[in-house]
């Protein structure tokens, strides 16, 4: 079984969960318009690897699918069942789960689904075959990734493209792609499945919360910069220069893109 802790350099844990939020409120409308052109709606069965807060898989219990979450965090599974009871939603369902090992009885799903995750494994397209094996023929598999080298800011900052190479650099260390969002509709296509739509979408912010993600993820990811040879102080004057950019609404800042695959599994 491949480990969390092999590759995965955000936090699991609680300490984890606001940047989380905030991940699911910049990208949750998106996902939401992708889960519906795919023809996401009552009767649906939906499977979510990687679901971390499940903030898609309690939306689409609202839209009447039914939806199970898999992830590796307990923090964030707990955190995930919490809200669901909350809201009272029914049909959905939260389990410890790898996506490279995923159990016998999840099979015949409408939608296999995940964002963010494949980005964080050294074996993305296993792990794609994995999802399609829960579909049913004809099912989909929909997948988001970002491609994290088209992070920057705009004036220029050094500061920004420093960390962005950096992160690079951490990703190559580790054999992990980090722009493996352009290479979804590539890999989909040689596991033989159908591509029906491959696009991209990119979000820009000249102020508000949103703007500094990308700075708060680098701090979270501080560890795996650093075992790479980053002077700690060089990150820190990093970071730094990354906050004052947050800070100033002149300057523009753009998101990762997030490459959007549906793939159907063939008849
Ligand atoms: C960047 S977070 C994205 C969470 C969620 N998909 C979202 O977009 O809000 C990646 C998630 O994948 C989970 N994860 C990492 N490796 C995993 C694996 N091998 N199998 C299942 N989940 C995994 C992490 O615990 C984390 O919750």
């Amino acid at each position: 079984m491949k480990q969390l802790a092999d590759n995965y350099i955000l936090s699991s844990g609680h300490d984890g969960h606001d940047r989380l939020r905030l991940l699911c409120e910049i990208h949750d409308p998106s996902t939401r318009r992708l889960l519906l052109h795919a023809g996401l709606g009552p009767s649906t069965s939906f499977v979510e690897f990687g679901c971390g807060l499940g903030s898609v898989c309690r939306w689409a219990a609202s839209q009447g699918a039914r939806a199970v979450g898999f992830d590796l965090s307990e923090a964030h599974l707990g955190e995930a069942a919490r809200m669901a009871r909350e809201a009272a939603i029914p049909q959905i369902e939260f389990r410890i789960g790898n996506v490279y090992d995923i159990e016998a009885q999840i099979r015949d799903f409408d939608v296999a689904y995940c964002r963010f995750l494949l980005s964080h494994l050294s074996e993305p397209v296993e792990a794609m075959r994995a999802m399609a094996r829960c579909l049913k023929p004809g099912g989909l598999l929909v997948c988001e990734e970002p491609d994290v080298l088209t992070i920057a800011a705009e004036p220029r900052s050094e500061n920004y493209a420093a960390v962005v190479d950096a992160i690079i650099r951490v990703a190559d260390s580790r054999g992990l792609d980090y722009r493996l969002g352009r290479r979804l509709a590539l890999h989909a296509q040689r596991l033989g499945l159908e591509v029906l739509h491959a696009d991209a979408y990119q979000r820009h912010f000249f102020k508000g919360r949103e703007k500094g993600y990308w700075t708060w993820s680098f701090i979270e990811a501080k560890e795996a910069l650093l075992s790479t040879g980053v002077r700690p102080a060089d990150f820190d004057d990093w970071i730094s220069g990354m906050t004052a950019v947050d800070l100033d609404e002149r300057v523009l800042v753009a998101h990762a893109s997030v490459h959007q695959l549906l793939a159907r599994k063939r008849l």
